[in-house]
């Protein structure tokens, strides 16, 4: 998977709506893109999530902004008179994830009347459940409305499993009781069936693509003795068991909703 690398060349604005202070930027390509920074108190294991999960939502045909490598320099945002953000940019210097900026979005919000068609509602929920992405709720909706369509953004929470390597195989089977506040539950009336869609798009050799992608030092961490490589291994069994007892979480989320369908 060859994801493209941009330069960030100047610092637009913070967006504070969230907890992790993404800017949009703009970079050398002339493009905007709201970047999220790998100096960010979630740490780098952040971006290898927005990453692999954003990819994976890409994959079964959710519409996810283009994602881009965005590379920071000690340059930008010098000048900032935010202490914060010149700490997270001086932290952040580097390879950093950005997402293509869609200007004029709106959250998508049921209070105001909008709806999601059957299909992109249980193959969200679908996707959520197999990411372990617990960032789709009423409350932080991460759905933009862009042109007609939804757009699926912010997955630096999920496949939260990885920040304990030792258990993170253990927890491929679990139900994802989360899936109960996901805010497309409602419409999610053909999960069955966005499950065998998913069952058709993913696999080892996908996945194996994608994780190819992450650079290796996100991967690394003091102390915990393991190889970059080691860790892509643990994400790909962990991934593949997952699919393997999808229909753990997808049982899971169809009792969830008939709780209040
Ligand atoms: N690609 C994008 N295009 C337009 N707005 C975006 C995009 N990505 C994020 N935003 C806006 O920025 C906010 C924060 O981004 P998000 O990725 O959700 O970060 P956080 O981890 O802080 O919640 C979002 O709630 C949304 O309003
Ligand atoms: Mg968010």
């Amino acid at each position: 998977m060859e994801l493209r690398t941009v330069r960030a060349t100047q610092y637009v604005t913070a967006l504070r709506e969230g907890g992790s202070l993404p800017a949009i930027i703009e970079a050398d390509d002339l493009g905007m893109y709201v970047l999220k920074f790998r100096g960010a108190g979630q740490g780098p294991l952040a971006l290898v999530a927005e990453l692999v999960a954003g990819e994976i939502g890409r994959a079964l045909g959710l519409d996810v902004p283009e994602l881009v490598f965005v590379e920071v320099d000690a340059a930008l945002g010098r000048n900032e008179p935010d202490r914060e953000i010149r700490d997270l940019l001086k932290a952040s210097v580097g390879l950093n994830v950005g997402l293509d900026y869609l200007p004029g979005s709106t959250m998508f919000d049921p209070a105001a009347g909008d709806k999601a068609d059957a299909a992109t509602a249980s193959l969200a929920v679908w996707f959520d459940a197999f990411v372990a992405n617990v960032d789709r709720t009423p409350r932080n909706a991460n759905l933009l409305n862009w042109h007609r369509e939804l757009y699926f953004i912010d997955h630096g929470a999920a496949l939260y499993y990885h920040h304990d390597w030792e258990t993170m195989l253990e927890k491929a089977k679990s139900p994802f009781r989360e899936s109960r506040n996901h805010i497309l539950l409602p419409w999610a009336r053909s999960l069955d069936q966005a499950d065998e869609k998913a069952h058709g798009l993913l696999g080892s050799e996908f996945f194996e693509e994608v994780l190819e992608a992450v650079p290796d030092k996100w991967l690394l961490r003091e102390n915990d003795g393991l190889a970059a490589g080691e860790k892509r291994h643990i994400y790909l069994d962990f991934l593949l068991r997952r699919l393997k007892a999808s229909s753990k979480f997808v049982e899971e989320a169809k009792r969830a909703r008939a709780e209040f369908v």
